[in-house]
């Protein structure tokens, strides 16, 4: 392919995201006490509060800064956590002198300064603080201070999770999620799994022609805390680098869970395994949408029609407005010129959702179909196709890997070209 049919993620995110590439792992289920100066930090400690990566963090604010932490733990435990602001013109190493007499060996302090501290950043250290972050501080460098503070410290893989999900159903999300993960275990040597969530109809088995396997039933259905012992007997390993949770796809029982039930098993997960790509079913129940709000990146496949961009954009605003510190959701179009299907432009789609696509997949049948039958990626069959670059170019922009080049001229013009000639073809064959 040519660029045109993939965008890089800064033209597609529509803001600026986090720094790019930066990744931050989630915080482990801690407690956090902020001391704040001023209004504006702790508003920025609450409302880091709310970001995913905190989920599991329980956060207090309260005003007052090291003297207040000082007199608090006086007759207090101290938390995991301490996060005090320092008032420029205050004595900082004194201050944190004397919290170090109240304070638990246990307990990691990040203290936020100001650039006209005085205080060497090594005396700091010296006293037991883990994090200094210079003030002002916003939201993200509150989250990724806390969750630095733990994902640095412990030797564990912090995978990265991919949400894939369709804007409606049977749009082909699921085969993009196996073709992308194959993609990124093979082009981008990521080590990676595939979780089929689709426990009663998923076709992550089929595709990568593996025997019916229980993997993630098992899992999400025994009573205990899946370790990683148990994750690697439940993997199919499908190449070198990629292996499957697969979904058992049986109706001998039915498949309610509560909002959290995935959460132990991506934790374990996550701690041997840099990629893991979701293969998420088009529902919205309770753990369908955790799964997508607590995902690191999402994509969302849709087909160009007028269901699909609507889907697509409730999507899209739902997800954009709970996780405010994350890039936008992607969303790609699958089997866009399927013969004699009315179908909405890339643009009118575009303008619409007000982003472009990351990337356009187009409709064949025959190669799809040949592939889903074989049990085999597209890229296995068809090494050389143009969708087999797609695939790898959309890998690359979920895992923050691989250059872009700058489409020449608007990475719309061959659709549209193409498009129009269709139209142009059936007007003359209709006169
Ligand atoms: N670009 C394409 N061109 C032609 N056929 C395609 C294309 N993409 C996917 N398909 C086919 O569409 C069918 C549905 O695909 P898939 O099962 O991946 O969709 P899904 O969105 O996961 O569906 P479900 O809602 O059932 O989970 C499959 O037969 C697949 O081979
Ligand atoms: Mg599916």
């Amino acid at each position: 392919m040519t660029s045109s049919a993939v965008h890089s993620t800064e033209e597609t995110a529509g803001r600026a995201p986090p720094a790019s590439g930066e990744y931050i792992a989630p915080a482990p289920r801690v407690s956090v006490q902020a001391f704040c100066e001023t209004a504006e930090t702790a508003a920025a400690v609450k409302s880091a509060g709310e970001d995913r990566r905190l989920g599991k963090v329980h956060l207090t604010v309260k005003m007052g800064g090291l003297a207040a932490a000082i007199e608090a733990y006086g007759a207090m435990p101290t938390p995991n956590v301490i996060l005090l602001e320092s008032e420029a013109g205050i004595n900082i190493l004194a201050g944190l002198d004397q919290l170090a007499t109240v304070c638990d060996p246990g307990t990691r302090v990040v203290v936020i300064g100001s650039e006209h501290d005085d205080a060497p950043y090594r005396e700091l250290v010296r006293r037991g603080v883990n994090d200094y972050v210079v003030g002002p501080v916003d939201t993200l460098d509150v989250v990724r201070s806390i969750c630095g503070l733990f994902s640095a410290s412990e030797a564990v893989t912090t995978g990265r999770i991919i949400a894939v999900v369709g804007a409606k159903g049977g749009v082909g999300a699921s085969t993009v999620a196996h073709n992308v993960a194959w993609m990124i275990a093979r082009d981008l040597a990521l080590d990676s799994v595939v979780i089929d969530l689709d426990l009663a109809f998923g076709t992550a088995g089929l595709d990568y022609n593996q025997d019916p396997l229980q993997g993630i039933a098992n899992a999400v259905f025994q009573s205990d805390r899946p370790d990683t012992m148990l994750m690697e007997r439940l993997l199919a390993k499908c190449t070198d680098r990629l292996s499957l949770l697969a979904a058992p796809a049986t109706l001998e029982r039915v498949y309610d869970f509560g909002a959290e039930a995935f959460d132990a098993i991506f934790d374990t997960l996550r701690m041997t395994t840099p990629c893991i790509v979701l293969d998420v079913p088009h529902q919205w129940l309770g753990w369908s949408k955790r799964v997508l709000m607590s995902a690191d990146e999402i994509l969302i496949v849709a087909e160009p029609d007028l269901a699909n961009l609507r889907n697509a954009k409730n999507l899209l605003n739902v997800l954009k407005a709970s996780r405010p510190n994350d890039r936008a959701p992607l969303y790609c179009l699958n089997q866009v010129g399927m013969h004699k299907r009315p179908e909405i432009d890339v643009a009118g789609f575009a303008k619409a959702i007000e982003s472009p696509p990351l990337a356009v997949i187009p409709f064949d049948s025959r190669m799809f179909g040949t592939a889903a039958n074989n049990g085999q990626m597209i890229a296995e069959i068809s090494a050389g196709h143009r969708t087999t670059q797609i695939f790898r170019q959309i890998a690359e922009q979920l895992t923050g890997r691989g250059e872009f080049k700058k489409p020449r001229g608007s990475f719309l013009s061959p659709l549209i070209r193409k498009l129009r000639g269709n139209r142009a073809a059936e007007r003359r064959r209709a006169s």
